[in-house]
C-alpha cells in the first residue's frame, strides 16, 4: 500500500513542473521570461510606450521583488541604458512596467534587460539581454503605394554590398506570401490577420539581413485572396549598408505582376493550383519578366496600418493519418484520427497535367465515404495539377485552411500510399501554457478535445467554426471559450488583437456586432454577444492585471452599455436573437439579455472604480442595482419562487451573479438542483451560456460533486456523449447530428468547462483583488471517485501549480506559487478527525491550532471544514492526515 502510495506520489511530482533551482539558500536568481507587450523579442511593434513584463526566481520562499532596474539601450551587448535606465525603482511591479526612458524611433531595434532586489535588498544578477523592435510609427514612414495586379508580384534592386541591417515591412491582403531571392522569408501563413480592412490592416516587419546579397537581389510576393476577397500590396524594404547609406524598394508602379499558378484560392473553397503555370526562376533576380505587366498603383484598404502583435498562424504541427481505406475504385479515404485546421501536404508523381483532387470533411457515412453536409456552402477542396516533368511534386495550398478529420483523395495516378498525404496543423501558434489531467480518464479526453477545439479555432481571431462557411469571430463564442483558452494558452496578445477589432467594429452609437469583424449577424449585437467587449476587456484584467487595456476599451464598453440603457425600458432589455444558444429547453430571450445588461452596468462600475473614476463607478453601480430590482421583478415567480420559465439557464444566471434577493437564493438554488438532478437525471438542459455560469456557481454554493457528476456524463447531453460518439473536439450542438443541418462537430463554445478543471478540480483561483495572479487561491475540490487532479499555469508572474492525490488516510498537496505572489491555499479536511497537516514533513496544524515553522507558510487557520494556509511564493507539499 505505501508503495503504491509512493509510487503515485512521484508520479504526481514529476507532472508540477520545478520552479526553484536547486542550490538551496543562494540569492534571487536572474529574472527570466522577458516579454515586451506580452510578445517575446518582438520584431515589429508599434506601441510609443511599451511595457516589460519578467518573471522573478529566487532560491528561497515567501520572496518578492523589493525595487527593479531596467536599462534599454540601442547596443546589443551589455545595454548600459542609453535609452533608458529607470534607476533602482522602488516596488514589487514586475509586470507591464512601462518604457520611459528617450522617445522610441520608427524601425530600431532596442536591447534590454532586468535586474532585482528582493525581501533583503539583495540584487539579483541582470537577466539575458532581451530585445523589442518598432514597427514604422508614422503613417509618413510608410513609402510604399498599395499595388494591385495578378497574383504574384515582383522588382528587383541592386546592393552595393552586404547590408549590416535590412527589414522588409509588408502588408498583403488577403494573405500574402514574402520570398527573396527564391525563397520563402519568415514562417508565417494566413498572413496578416483578419481584421476589419476599412478600418485596419496590419503588417508584419522581417528581418531580411541575411536574405539578401551584394548585387542583384529580388523580391516575390503572392497574394491570395483570403477574407478581403481581393488582392492589394503594400510594402518596403529598407537595407542599412557599411558606411551608413541606406537603400530603400518600396512598392510602387515600377513593380511586375504575372499570374502564378494559383487558379483560384477561397478560404472556404480551397485553392486550384496548376503546377503547369509555375514561372520558375521569377523570385530570383535576372528572371525574364518582359511579359510581365506594370503593377497599378490603387486605393487600397482604407484602413490604417498597424503592427501585427501577437503570435502568427503558423503551421504548428505534421501528422501522419492514422488509417486509410478504399471505397470505390480510386477513391481513398485517410483518417487523421483528430479533427484539425489545416491543410493536407501530397506527394505525387505521374503525366503532366492530371488532376488530383483533395476533399475535406468532419465526417463519413457509415459505408466509409466522405459526408460533407455539415459543410454547407463550403467546398473545401483542393485541386492540384502535375507539372509532370518526372520529379516528385510535393503539393502544400498556401491561401486557404480546412477543418476536417477526412481526406477523400481522388484522380491520384497509381496507387497511392499511406505516406501520400501527411497533414499540417495550421493555427495562431499561441504558447500552451499549462496542462490539467486527472485520475478520471473521461475528463482527460474531455480536456484533449476542448484544447483541440480551441487551437483550432484561434486563427488570428477566435472563430466560432473551422470547417462550414463560417469561421466568423462570433462574439459569445469568443466569451464563453477565452477563459478555458487563458488558462490552457498564452493569450494576451491575441486578446489583445481582438478587443481592437471589436473596438474597430463599434459605431458612433455604441453599438458593436455579432461577428468581429462583421461579416454574419447583426448590428447591434445581441447583448450576450456584445457580452464580447466588457467581459474580454474585463478578463485581460483579472488574468493578467492589464490596466491598459481597462483604460483603452473603458470609454467603448461604456458606450455598448449606454447603448444597452436606450433600447431598456424599465430596466429591462427586450430585444434578443439568439439568447442561451442551442440549448435543450430554451429560456427566455429579454431574461438573457437583461442580466447581459446588468453584468455590462456592474462591470463599467467596477472599470471606473479601478481606474479611480469615483462618480461613474457609482453611477453604474445604481445602475446596475435598478436593473437587478426589474429583473427580479419580472422574471421571479414570487408564488413558485423560481424565474422565467423554470429552466436551468433561467436559475443559473441570476444565482451566478448574486442578483437574487437574499432570502430567494436557496429556493432558487434548491429548484435548479432538483431540476438538474430528479427531474433531468442528472443532465444539463442549458444552451451555451447556461452551461458556463452552471459549474463555478455549483461550486462556489458546494456543489462541485454534482458538477462533477455533470461534467463526467456520459449520456446524452454532455460532453461524455460527445466523447463516446467519437468526437476529438467539441461539438456544436449537445445532439449527434450529421446531416445538411446546422451542427458543426469543432466548435469550442462548450469549452468553456475547461476552465473549471483548473478553476475546481486542480483549483488553481485568480483573485480580481489582486489580478495577474499577484494572488493566488488554491481550492482544490476532491469529489466523488476522483482520486487525483493536477493542473499547472503559466502566468505572467510565472508558474502556478497544484495537485492532489488522496488515500483513505488522508490528502496529499504539491502547490508551486511564483515570486512575488501568495496564496491562499485552502484545504478540505474530508471529515477527518482529529486532523493534522504538515509541510514537507513538518506540522502546521495540530491540536487545532496552528503551528509556525516551515518557511513561506505565514499562517493557517480552520474555516467549515477547511484548513486555510497562507504562503508565499515558493514549492510546498502538504500532508493531511488523521492523528
Ligand atoms: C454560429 C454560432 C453563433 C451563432 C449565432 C452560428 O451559426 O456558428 O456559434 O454564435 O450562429 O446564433
Amino acid at each position: 500500500m505505501l508503495a503504491k502510495w509512493t509510487a503515485k506520489w512521484a508520479v504526481l511530482c514529476a507532472l508540477c513542473v520545478p520552479l526553484l533551482p536547486a542550490q538551496e539558500g543562494s540569492m534571487a536568481a536572474a529574472p527570466s521570461g522577458l516579454r515586451c507587450e506580452y510578445l517575446t523579442d518582438p520584431v515589429g511593434i508599434d506601441v510609443p510606450q511599451p511595457r516589460f513584463s519578467w518573471v522573478l526566481e529566487h532560491a528561497a520562499r515567501g520572496e518578492r521583488q523589493t525595487a527593479y532596474q531596467v536599462l534599454v539601450s540601442l547596443k546589443p551587448d551589455a545595454p548600459a541604458g542609453d535609452q533608458w535606465d529607470s534607476g533602482k525603482a522602488p516596488g514589487g511591479q514586475s509586470v507591464h512596467v512601462v518604457y520611459a526612458g528617450k522617445p522610441v524611433a520608427s524601425g530600431q531595434t532596442y536591447y534590454w534587460k532586468v535586474r532585482y532586489w528582493d525581501s533583503a535588498d539583495h540584487a539579483s544578477p541582470y537577466s539575458a539581454t532581451a530585445r523589442f523592435e518598432t514597427g514604422l510609427l508614422d503613417s509618413a514612414d510608410w513609402k510604399g503605394k498599395w499595388i494591385g495586379g495578378a497574383n504574384q508580384m515582383r522588382k528587383e534592386f541592386t546592393l552595393a554590398g552586404r547590408p549590416v541591417r535590412a527589414r522588409a515591412y509588408v502588408a498583403g491582403v488577403g494573405y500574402y506570401e514574402l520570398r527573396f531571392n527564391g525563397r520563402k522569408v519568415g514562417d508565417h501563413v494566413l498572413d496578416p490577420a483578419w481584421t476589419t480592412y476599412d478600418k485596419r490592416v496590419l503588417d508584419t516587419v522581417y528581418d531580411i539581413t541575411e536574405r539578401l546579397r551584394p548585387g542583384a537581389n529580388a523580391v516575390g510576393v503572392m497574394l491570395g485572396e483570403g477574407w478581403f476577397k481581393s488582392r492589394a500590396l503594400r510594402m518596403q524594404i529598407h537595407a542599412e549598408m557599411e558606411g551608413g547609406q541606406s537603400v530603400d524598394v518600396a512598392t510602387d508602379g515600377s513593380w511586375k505582376t504575372a499570374p502564378g499558378p494559383i487558379q483560384s484560392d477561397s478560404v472556404y473553397n480551397g485553392e486550384v493550383y496548376d503546377a503547369r503555370l509555375e514561372t520558375a526562376g521569377w523570385d530570383r533576380a535576372g528572371f525574364d519578366d518582359a511579359t510581365w505587366k506594370a503593377a497599378s498603383v490603387i486605393d487600397g484598404p482604407k484602413g490604417v496600418l498597424s503592427a501585427q502583435m501577437m503570435p502568427p498562424i503558423r503551421v504548428v504541427d505534421t501528422i501522419a493519418p492514422v488509417k486509410m481505406t478504399t471505397t470505390h475504385p480510386g477513391v481513398y479515404i485517410y483518417d487523421l484520427g483528430q479533427n484539425i485546421s489545416g491543410v493536407v501536404e501530397m506527394r505525387v508523381r505521374g503525366l503532366r497535367g492530371t488532376r488530383v483532387q483533395l476533399r475535406h470533411a468532419e465526417l463519413l457515412y457509415d459505408d466509409g465515404t466522405l459526408n460533407v453536409e455539415n459543410l454547407r456552402a463550403a467546398k473545401a477542396t483542393d485541386v492540384y495539377i502535375l507539372r509532370g516533368d518526372g520529379s516528385l511534386e510535393v503539393y502544400q495550398p498556401r491561401f486557404t485552411y480546412h477543418g476536417f478529420r477526412y481526406v477523400e483523395l481522388t484522380g491520384y495516378p497509381g496507387a497511392p500510399k499511406f505516406d501520400t498525404l501527411r497533414a499540417k496543423v495550421v493555427h495562431s501558434d499561441v504558447r500552451p501554457t499549462g496542462g490539467f489531467t486527472s485520475s478520471k480518464q473521461i475528463l482527460n479526453q474531455i480536456q484533449r478535445n476542448i484544447v483541440w477545439g480551441i487551437q483550432d479555432n484561434l486563427h488570428s481571431v477566435p472563430t466560432d467554426c473551422n470547417q462550414r462557411d463560417e469561421r466568423m469571430g462570433w462574439m459569445a463564442d469568443a466569451h464563453l471559450y477565452a477563459e478555458t483558452a487563458m488558462l490552457n494558452f498564452d493569450m494576451p496578445a491575441f486578446y489583445t488583437n481582438f478587443l481592437r477589432d471589436i473596438h474597430d467594429v463599434q459605431a458612433a452609437d455604441g453599438t458593436v456586432t455579432d461577428t468581429v469583424p462583421h461579416r454574419y449577424g447583426s448590428r447591434p449585437a445581441d447583448p450576450a454577444w456584445g457580452m464580447a467587449y466588457p467581459l474580454l476587456t474585463w478578463y485581460m484584467y483579472e488574468y493578467y492585471g492589464d490596466r491598459r487595456i481597462l483604460e483603452q476599451h473603458f470609454d467603448g464598453v461604456k458606450a455598448w452599455t449606454d447603448y444597452l440603457r436606450t433600447r431598456s425600458r424599465d430596466g429591462i432589455l427586450d430585444y434578443s436573437y439568439y439568447g442561451d444558444w442551442v440549448p435543450i429547453e430554451k429560456t427566455p430571450g429579454n431574461l438573457v439579455s437583461t442580466f447581459c445588461y446588468y453584468w455590462s452596468a456592474d462591470l463599467v462600475s467596477r472599470m471606473a472604480g479601478i481606474l479611480g473614476k469615483g462618480g461613474e463607478a457609482e453611477s453604474y453601480r445604481k445602475q446596475a442595482d435598478e436593473i437587478k430590482t426589474a429583473f427580479n421583478a419580472k422574471f421571479l415567480n414570487p408564488a413558485t419562487g423560481v424565474y422565467g420559465t423554470g429552466t436551468q439557464t433561467a436559475q443559473i444566471l441570476p444565482l451566478f451573479l448574486n442578483m437574487v434577493p437574499g432570502d430567494r437564493r436557496g429556493g432558487v438554488l434548491g429548484s435548479l438542483r432538483d431540476d438538474l438532478v430528479y427531474t433531468r437525471n442528472t443532465h444539463l438542459t442549458t444552451g451555451i451560456l447556461g452551461t458556463k455560469y452552471l459549474f463555478p456557481l455549483l461550486t462556489e454554493t458546494g456543489n462541485s460533486d454534482l458538477a462533477y457528476e455533470l461534467a463526467t456524463q456520459t449520456t446524452y447531453p454532455s460532453w461524455g456523449y460527445m466523447v463516446e460518439n467519437g468526437a476529438t473536439t467539441l461539438w456544436e450542438l449537445w445532439q449527434n447530428k450529421t446531416g445538411p443541418s446546422m451542427n458543426s462537430h469543432n466548435h469550442p463554445m462548450f469549452g468553456s468547462l475547461g476552465a473549471w478543471f483548473y478553476n475546481a478540480l486542480a483549483g488553481i483561483n485568480l483573485d480580481t483583488a489582486k489580478p495577474g495572479f499577484e494572488r493566488v487561491v488554491i481550492a482544490p475540490q476532491v469529489v466523488r471517485d476522483l482520486k487525483w487532479a493536477a493542473g499547472s499555469l503559466d502566468t505572467i508572474r510565472g508558474t502556478v501549480a497544484s495537485s492532489w492525490s488522496r488515500s483513505d488516510n488522508g490528502l496529499r498537496l504539491e502547490v508551486t506559487i511564483p515570486v512575488g505572489s501568495q496564496a491562499e491555499v485552502r484545504i478540505p479536511e474530508l471529515g477527518l478527525e482529529p486532523v493534522t497537516l504538515s509541510e514537507s514533513g513538518r506540522a502546521i496544524w495540530k491540536d487545532g491550532k496552528y503551528q509556525s515553522g516551515p518557511a513561506g507558510v505565514t499562517g493557517a487557520r480552520e474555516s467549515d471544514g477547511t484548513l486555510v494556509v497562507e504562503v508565499g511564493s515558493g514549492k510546498y507539499a502538504f500532508a493531511m492526515a488523521s492523528e
